[in-house]
């Protein structure tokens, strides 16, 4: 399995990939799946500014586009000296695939996506 420092420097690699014109502020993740696989992404935005995609969601579409569903670790760079971490909508966005990933970014505590993010929403499908 890869480390954790590892997993940086795979988000480290993507970010180099970023697409960030208009914020200049370039994102790189990698997802680990249980299988072991590493998935990268960077942010990708666009001239319709709320078209633009977060790198932790391009992760996490890569990776399920290839069939995972279950992940360890996502670790998460931006620029450096700048504080990182998911935005609101990419923590849901992988809540759906479970709470208890961990979080990595760089010079701060790991922390779980379910103290980032408590009391996730999950549609209940009971019977309706
Ligand atoms: N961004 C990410 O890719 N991930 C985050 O967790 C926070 C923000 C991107 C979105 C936008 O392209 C740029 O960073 C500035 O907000």
């Amino acid at each position: 399995m890869p480390t954790p420092a590892e997993l940086l420097r795979a988000a480290r690699a993507a970010q180099e990939h970023a697409y960030a014109p208009y914020s200049n502020f370039p994102v790189g993740a990698a997802l680990l799946a249980k299988s072991g696989e590493v998935f990268a992404g960077a942010n990708v935005e666009n001239a319709s500014y709320p078209v633009s995609m977060c790198a932790e969601r391009a992760a996490l579409s890569a990776a399920v586009s290839r069939g995972h569903r279950s992940f360890e670790t996502l670790a998460i760079v931006g620029p450096p000296g700048a504080a990182i971490s998911p935005c609101g909508s990419c923590r849901q966005a992988l809540a759906e695939f479970g709470e208890d990933l961990r979080i990595v970014r760089e010079g701060r505590e790991d922390v779980l996506l379910r103290e980032l993010l408590p009391d996730a929403f999950h549609l209940e499908r009971t019977g309706v």
